[in-house]
Order: C-alpha cells, then sequence, then structure tokens
C-alpha cells in the first residue's frame, strides 16, 4: 500500500470506483430500471421494510423516517438511470436517542437496505467507540482510525457515543485527529462508505454544534423515543419467541408488573434492560427445573417462564 503524499486526501483502499470487470449485482440489476416497482422489485428491499416493521415493536417515527430515506434512493436511482443527476446522495445519518432504544439494531438493516439498493458493496455494518478510534500515543490515532475505515469501507461504519471522539477540555485530545480523517473520508469516499453517530440527544447536539463541519455532513438525523411499558411487553414477547420460551399463565402480567417497577429505577435501558430481565428469568427458570433432578420435564415445562421466574427480581425485594 503507497502512503498518500501529506497534500492528497485520505483515500481508504477497497472503495469504488469498481475495479475493470468487476460489476455491482445490486447496481447492475436496477441500472435499466424505469419505475419505482422496477428498482423495488429487483432490490428487494421491501422485504427489509416490512421485516422492519414486524421484528421492531414500536419507533413509528424512526421506520417513517427509513420509508422517506428509501424512497429518496429508490428516486435518485431512477434520475440517475435518466442521466439526472451527478453525485451520490449524502447518507452519513446520526441516531439520537437513550440506551436501549434500537438504534444498533435498526443501523444494521439500514446497512442491508443501503446495499440491496446499491448504495454500498457490502452492506455490513462495523460498530466502534472512541477506543477502536483514538491511540493512546501520538502517532497511534491515524492507523487506527484508518485501519477501521478499511475494515468498514463497502458497508456502515457505526460509532457510538461519537461525542466521546471530542474532549475540548484536552487541548492536544488525539480524538480531533481521527475526526479530521473520518470528515475527509465522509467525503471524499461517501459513495462507498456510510458513517452512522449514535448516542444520546443532548451529548449529540453539543457535539454537532461544536464540530460544523462533522454536522454539514450528516444529512440524517433520526430520534429514537423511550419505550412505553405497553411496548417493551411486546418486546419481551418477542425476545421470548425468538429463544423458544413464553410466558406461562400470568407470568407475563408479572412481568408487566416488573417492567413498571424496572422503568422507576436508576439505569434503566429501554429493550435492553428487557433483554437482561428475560436472561435472569430463564437462569432462574433453569436452577427451578434443576432442582428436580429425578422429574421428566415436558416440552412446554422446559419452555415456560413461570411466576416465579419473574418474581425472584431483586426489583421486586427494593419495591
Ligand atoms: N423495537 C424493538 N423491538 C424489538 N426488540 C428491540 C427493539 N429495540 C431494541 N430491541 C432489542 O433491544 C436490545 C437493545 O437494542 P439496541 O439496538 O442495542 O439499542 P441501542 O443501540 O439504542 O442501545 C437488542 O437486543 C434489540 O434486539
Ligand atoms: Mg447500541
Amino acid at each position: 500500500m503507497t502512503q498518500p503524499s501529506k497534500a492528497m486526501p485520505y483515500s481508504i483502499p477497497g472503495s469504488s470506483p469498481a475495479r475493470p470487470g468487476e460489476v455491482d449485482p445490486a447496481q447492475a440489476s436496477t441500472a435499466s430500471a424505469t419505475k419505482v416497482s422496477d428498482v423495488l422489485g429487483e432490490s428487494q428491499i421491501e422485504s427489509v421494510l416490512s421485516e422492519l416493521d414486524t421484528d421492531l415493536v414500536g419507533l413509528t417515527s424512526v421506520k417513517q423516517r427509513i420509508r422517506d430515506i428509501a424512497a429518496l434512493l429508490v428516486i435518485d436511482k431512477l434520475r440517475s438511470n435518466l442521466g439526472l443527476n451527478a453525485s451520490p446522495p449524502s447518507l452519513h445519518m446520526s441516531f439520537t436517542g437513550n440506551s436501549g432504544t434500537g438504534k444498533t439494531t435498526v443501523a444494521m438493516r439500514m446497512a442491508q437496505i443501503l446495499h440491496r439498493l446499491g448504495y454500498v458493496r457490502k452492506g455490513h455494518m462495523v460498530a466502534v467507540t472512541r477506543d477502536d478510534l483514538v491511540g493512546q500515543y501520538i502517532g497511534h490515532t491515524a492507523p487506527k482510525t484508518k485501519e477501521i475505515l478499511k475494515k468498514a469501507m463497502g458497508g456502515v461504519l457505526f460509532i457510538d457515543e461519537a461525542y466521546y471522539l471530542y474532549r475540548p477540555e484536552n487541548e492536544r485530545d488525539y480524538g480531533q485527529e481521527a475526526i479530521e480523517i473520518l470528515l475527509q473520508v465522509m467525503e471524499n469516499q461517501r459513495d462507498d462508505l456510510v458513517v452512522i453517530f449514535a448516542g444520546y440527544k443532548d451529548r449529540m447536539d453539543t457535539f454537532f454544534r461544536s464540530n460544523p463541519g462533522m454536522s454539514s455532513r450528516v444529512a440524517h438525523h433520526l430520534d429514537f423515543p423511550d419505550y412505553l411499558a405497553s411496548e417493551l411487553l411486546v418486546i419481551a414477547d418477542k425476545i421470548l419467541t425468538q429463544q423458544s420460551y413464553r410466558f406461562g399463565e400470568l407470568a407475563r402480567d408479572a412481568f408487566a408488573e416488573y417492567i413498571a417497577l424496572r422503568m422507576r429505577q436508576p439505569n434503566f435501558a429501554n429493550a435492553r434492560s428487557v433483554r437482561n430481565a428475560l436472561d435472569r428469568a430463564r437462569l432462574r427458570q433453569a436452577s427451578r427445573l434443576f432442582a428436580d433432578p429425578e422429574r421428566e420435564w415436558t416440552r412446554a415445562e422446559l419452555s415456560t417462564i413461570e411466576v416465579p421466574d419473574i418474581r425472584g427480581s431483586r426489583v421486586f425485594q427494593q419495591a
């Protein structure tokens, strides 16, 4: 690999334009599309969008924004097929919201959508935090950041708690170096890498205010609201179903009570807290069944979370 000269912008290898003979299947298939239905049919994004609807509970506004972005991209395809525009649309995004509101999950779906529409070659997602990009010593940051960018090329780079990159209190913070490299790549290789910044809304707002260059390159801001208690209960059903478990009679009511209590406690993290609570309920269920070694447990018993598996939680004792 040759080092770019000082004056040259950073360029991460592996990005488009495609090498001679290399044809992106997604791009090739939509190249002759003249109708929205052509692009939808050939890219098969409808299935990703409907999975998004059915797999993810709530998030109405987020789902609508994603449909809007998909519509924009489909129309962009039709326009470019008729030679109407030159530069690819800016797709860098910011996902703001509290912990466990689905930001990482939705970002992975976004990567799939972008891939199916041919906006990124591979459609994978690389999730990082400050420590993956910023070194501890002078000279360490650029190679670390470039290594991550190389891995993410052709897909989505998801930077969690992105505001930690910027530490105004440290005059010589190496985070600034990572930000500058990111800015260049976000601008020059935006046809092959989409960056999604994620984190708490207020801190992200401050981050963008202090980094206007970054802010101007982020085209889509999606806000992830906290879930309602009723949504968290449906999320619990989904998580259990995925793991081939279910709530027994009254256990679901007990879990609804659990959610109401847990939501008022510190460090409540939306759907993540629900997932963690169900992991612990499964542990208690296993101990309960384990305690009776001679009994032959049925399929139903092995897959049912019962009231004591829920009520055994510390959350009820503290209440
Ligand atoms: N709307 C939802 N429907 C179903 N499960 C969800 C939903 N949102 C989040 N989850 C689940 O909750 C967990 C935390 O979500 P995640 O995307 O990591 O949140 P964040 O990145 O905002 O902290 C994941 O296991 C995810 O599958
Ligand atoms: Mg996350």
